[in-house]
Order: C-alpha cells, then structure tokens, then sequence
C-alpha cells in the first residue's frame, strides 16, 4: 500500500507548480500511533488533503475499522496556479467522505471513493469547507505554513480537536503561545528529527545534508524543524520531566536575567530541582512539558518588555517557567 501511495503522491507532486511539502505516510504512522483512543465514533477532517494522494487520507482510510471512525472527509484546496488533475476544473476545489464499508458498499482503495467538487477553491476558510469542518470532530492535516496562525485560529474558533504539523518556530508566535500556556494545545510526541522529512516536487530544491531520493523515486527533504501540534491527551504530557540537578551550591551555572527575576537554563535537563522561583528555559522544553509538573509563566520578554538578557546577552527565545511541586 505504501508504494502505490508514495508513488502517485509523487506523480502529483511532479505536476504540481507550487512548492508543496507531502507528508510521508510512515511519519503519520508513528505518530498517530499514541492518540488511537481518541478516534473511536469521531469524524475526522483532513482539510488541506488530496483526498486522491493525501498520505493522512490513506492513513484514515486503511485504519479506520481499527480506529473505530464514525467517517472520514479531505477536502483539497484548488487556486488557479495549482491545477492537480486535468480533468477538474482549474478554480473548483473538491472533497470526498468515507463512511467505511457498510449497506453492501464495498470500497478496497481510497481511489475508489466518489469526488465531489466544491463551488468554490476549497480553502479551508471557505464557507463550504467550514461547513464540512463543523461536521468534524478532529482535523488531522499538515497545513500550509504561511497560514497556520490563521488556520489553528480557525480550529480554535470551531472548538475543535486537531492534530497538525506545524514549523517549530510557530511555538514562538504569540497566538501560539498563548494556546500552549493555557494548556489549550501542547507538543505531540515527534519534532525535529521524529519527523523524517516531506515529499517534494521535482522542481524543488533538495536541500540539505539528508535531502534523498527514496527507492520509490521519491524526492524528499528532511528540514528536521517540524513538530506536531495537538489538543488530544496523550500520556506522555503527564510524565515527569526527572530532575537531577541542584541549584544551591552551583549557581554560577544559572546566572539571572538583567530584565526579569528569573535564573537562565540552558537545557531542560539541567533544571535544578530545588529552585522555587522564575526559571528561563530553551522552547524545546515544551516538548518534555507536564503541565502537572511545572506552569509556564511568561514567553522570551522581560520587565522591560525587551527580549529576556544576561549581561546584555539575550539567549535564544527563553519560556519562563516555574515548578509547582515545590510551591506546596
Ligand atoms: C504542507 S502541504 C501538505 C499537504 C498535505 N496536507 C500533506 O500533508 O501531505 C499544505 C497543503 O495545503 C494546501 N493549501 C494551501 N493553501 C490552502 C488553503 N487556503 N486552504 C486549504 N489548503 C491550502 C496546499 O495546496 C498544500 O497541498
């Protein structure tokens, strides 16, 4: 299944003229592996997705007996630069719904399932694609980067769950921040390099020390910056980060900010456990983050409203954080 399905993502990312990112099935495997309690009688959305090509699709589809879905919906966005098959038009997007095999309707392959065009391009903030997300319960998707403020906007909007891909960097926006430290969103279990790469149109550059042709003939790039955003529990969020570094006695190794009463930390793994007050820490600390464990206080500015320093030095974007076992 995996070939058949990297393979005509190829041929669709070959004839497409934007530079599009494809998530590769194994990635979506691997994943989605920790969040299966949470899919039993629920409507998934994939709403920047190919339904013809779309890796998250065919995920959804091969699993959803497993997975217990009550129906499965992906809708593609169509603009007039981005025509992916000659036979539709080159303004509609369109979408297609999977209720599983019952009532005698045998459906083997995700090619198999009726499309259905929309009047519009499909955008996700088309009226008819929010139409078909107020159906949905949980959005899974990798979205467009250029729009994901917009897009997590939207979920939130909707009240809706989501599982989604999204640029490291994104943690540093404001609007995603905020989410995250009203515990409203978290990190899912893969970043970085647990996100091994996209597939890429020909004409795209490949980049990087890991960019590859597979054995399928597939052009892939692996910008290692990637994480997956979620609203769904997963265990790993109540797990406690171990601790085994002190404060009290090697302080020189935490100076405190100019701008903020706070001490710096430059990894997650050297948090002191018997610091009470504020702590600075790198934003990877959102992935090991239990909210059980440690609340976060404040994001990458100081008192003054500057970027948090030492010495006049600012440390790359610092979480201010503090842990609440000890405010007992
Ligand atoms: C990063 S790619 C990922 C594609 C697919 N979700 C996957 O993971 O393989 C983002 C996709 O969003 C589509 N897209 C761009 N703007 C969109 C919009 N306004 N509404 C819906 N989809 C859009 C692009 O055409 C592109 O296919």
């Amino acid at each position: 299944m995996a070939e058949k399905v990297q393979n005509q993502t190829l041929h669709i990312a070959k004839s497409s003229k934007k530079d599009e990112f494809y998530t590769q099935l194994i990635d979506i495997e691997i994943e989605l592996e920790y969040y299966k309690e949470h899919f039993k009688g629920k409507t998934v959305f994939c709403n920047c997705d190919d339904p013809r090509v779309s890796n998250f699709f065919n995920y959804f589809f091969y699993n959803f007996e497993e997975l217990g879905l009550k129906k499965l919906i992906a809708s593609c966005y169509n603009n007039k630069e981005h025509n992916l098959f000659n036979n539709y038009s080159t303004v509609n997007g369109y979408y297609a719904e999977y209720s599983g095999n019952k009532d005698g309707n045998k459906i083997n392959r995700p090619e198999e399932i009726n499309i259905i065009a929309f009047k519009e391009d499909g955008d996700f903030r088309s009226v008819e694609s929010i139409n078909l997300l107020k159906q949905s319960d949980i959005v899974v998707t990798n979205p467009p980067f250029s729009l994901f403020r917009e897009y997590v906007d939207q979920l939130i909007k909707y009240d809706k769950k989501f599982l989604i891909i999204g640029n490291i960097n994104a943690i540093t926006y404001k609007e995603i921040f905020k989410l995250i430290k009203d515990n409203r969103a978290w990190l899912g279990i893969h970043l970085g390099r647990g996100i091994s790469g996209f597939i890429v149109p020909e004409h795209y550059e490949l980049y990087g020390s890991e960019a590859r042709i597979d054995d399928l003939g597939n052009r892939i790039v692996s910008p290692n910056n990637c994480l997956w955003l979620t609203n769904l529990d997963i265990s790993k969020r109540h797990e406690d980060i171990v601790l085994t570094k002190t404060y009290f006695g090697n302080e020189i190794d935490y100076p405190k900010y100019d701008n903020y009463d706070a001490i710096n930390v430059n990894k997650t793994q050297n948090i002191p456990k018997d610091y009470r007050g504020f702590m600075g820490v790198p934003i990877t600390f959102l992935h090991k983050f239990n909210p059980d464990q440690f609340e976060l206080v404040k994001f990458r500015k100081g008192n003054d409203d500057k970027d948090l320093s030492i010495n006049g030095k600012c440390p790359y974007f610092r979480i201010l954080i503090k842990n609440k076992r000890l405010q007992m």
